[in-house]
């Protein structure tokens, strides 16, 4: 047994940054409990930086002599130098001794450059600086979000291009409905992209906005020029109240809403593939490069990289959730409460990019299976809409078309033999109106050019969709 280290419960907590205030310093419970260290070291680069264009404000505001903002600039960006090389070992032993990383940089600042790293926090709040820190994660982590949304969509171009011809059954009810094209089904996948594309990149709008300067929540007394540092930071333009400011989290809600709804897209997708991935369906076959066995079972294949993405998807609900409720009982402005967004938001941002990335690599890589897909669209009856169709066409009401197909099909159940089987004189048995073109209509490819209008499964439908994908691009 390692000997244990005698710990005291004081000195180690000790915060200089409000020292004059107590008479002693924080218990180590206390600092266990309220540190955020461990997981908003994320947000260093994004700290850094805004603190460098805060420093150069204070500069310009007169509060700060050249040689001091040279200083605090080399300073921070020496502590970013160093944070990119440390190991998660070396961490390991910062982790407690600092509430949160605004803390640990100005304790490192001030250590570098002395007391002169004091002078950073002049007019700025860690309530102002965490919001600008998010703001400035979430601008980046969404960008990346939406880089993979557009891949994803790439890639299901590219194979849908491929299975223009390709027949399978369309599902309602996860009944046998009618013949569709694969291309068309993939498609489909396209446009809920489509969507939750719209919804990250709307969310960007609202994010284009600097909090930094609206200080604690009251603003600041040093004439500071937000705009100047808004553009400095790349921001269109600055946060209008200073109260709402350090306590708005929306963007982080919007962030986690937009991802709720893809990953609701992504489950569903995950869930069509699972299912077609059964030797029921037996409609593709996953790469066993991207699936797993069984520790028991050896003939086992499983689709658990779908099952995961259908699983994480509950996840990231919650976190949406967690926000929300974190966020509703809330007088303004800053309460520490505001502190529980970041893991939420954290998880929910590595969950969606390797889920999207996941499905990246299912899409490029699935193996369609077509012939089972054509026997499957063969099989029942997929054509009886097609054939009410027909009779339409020849003037009869779509309802009566409809009962008389309906004898059809269970005259086709009871004697088990396909209507593409028929002779016209069994059809003719039914109604008068049955001619030998209705044949035509009877087959996989001729059910399916009909369907030829905007948004349908015929060729020329699906042409003219991807034409119209490719434009938007
Ligand atoms: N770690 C805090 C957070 O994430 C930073 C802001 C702390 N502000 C305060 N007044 N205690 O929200």
């Amino acid at each position: 047994m390692p000997k244990k280290k005698k710990t005291t419960n004081k000195s180690q907590w000790k915060n200089a940054a409000w020292e004059g205030r107590f008479s002693e310093a924080a218990d180590r419970d206390a600092a266990a409990f309220t540190t955020s260290f461990a997981f908003d070291r994320v947000l260093f680069p994004y700290d850094i930086q805004g603190s460098i264009v805060h420093t150069e404000g204070l500069a310009r505001a007169g509060l700060l002599t050249a040689s001091e903002k040279r200083s605090l600039i080399s300073g921070l960006k020496k502590i970013d130098k160093e944070m990119r090389a440390e190991t998660e070992a070396g961490l390991a032993n910062r982790m407690l001794v600092d509430e949160d990383i605004h803390m640990h940089i100005e304790r490192r600042l001030v250590e570098k450059i002395g007391a002169v790293g004091g002078k950073l926090h002049t007019g700025r709040s860690r309530n102002d600086q965490v919001a600008l820190d998010l703001r400035l994660y979430l601008r980046d982590e969404t960008k990346r979000t939406l880089e993979m949304i557009d891949l994803l969509q790439r890639s299901l171009v590219l194979r849908a291009e491929a299975e223009i011809e390709t027949c399978l059954p369309g599902y309602t009810h996860l009944q046998r409905a009618q013949p569709v094209s694969l291309a068309h089904h993939l498609l489909a996948y396209f446009e809920m992209l489509e969507r939750d594309f719209g919804r990250f990149e709307d969310s960007l709008v609202r994010l284009d906005e600097s909090p930094l300067g609206a200080g604690a929540l009251a603003g600041n007394s040093f004439g500071i020029d937000r705009m100047a540092n808004a553009r400095a930071l790349g921001f269109s333009t600055v946060t209008a109240n200073s109260i709402d400011t350090v306590c708005d989290r929306d963007f982080v809600i919007e962030y986690l809403g937009a991802s709720a709804t893809l990953m609701m897209h992504l489950s569903r997708w995950a869930e069509d593939w699972i299912l077609w991935a059964s030797t029921e369906f037996g409609f593709i076959e996953l790469p066993d490069r991207l699936s797993t066995g069984s520790s028991m079972m050896p003939q086992k294949k499983n689709p658990d990289i779908l099952e995961l993405i259908r699983g994480k998807t509950g996840r990231v609900y919650g976190n949406l959730m967690r926000l929300l409720t974190l966020l509703k009982g809330l007088p303004l402005s800053y309460n520490r409460d505001l502190q529980e967004d970041k893991e939420a938001l954290f998880d929910t941002v590595e969950t969606v990019k390797s889920s999207l990335w996941m499905m990246l690599r299912l899409t490029n890589e699935v193996e369609f299976k077509r012939a089972r897909m054509e026997a499957a669209a063969n099989e029942g009856l997929l054509l009886a809409t097609d054939l009410a169709d027909y009779l339409v066409t020849q003037g009869l009401p779509f309802r009566q078309a409809h009962r008389v197909v309906g004898k059809i099909v269970a005259q086709s159940i009871k004697t088990g033999q396909a209507i593409q089987e028929w002779t016209l004189p069994t059809f003719q048995g039914f109604s008068p109106l049955f001619k030998a073109d209705l044949y035509d209509r009877l087959t996989l490819k001729g059910a399916l050019q009909k369907k030829g209008g905007i948004g349908g499964t015929a060729t020329r439908s699906i042409k003219s969709a991807l034409r119209k994908i490719k434009k938007r691009w």
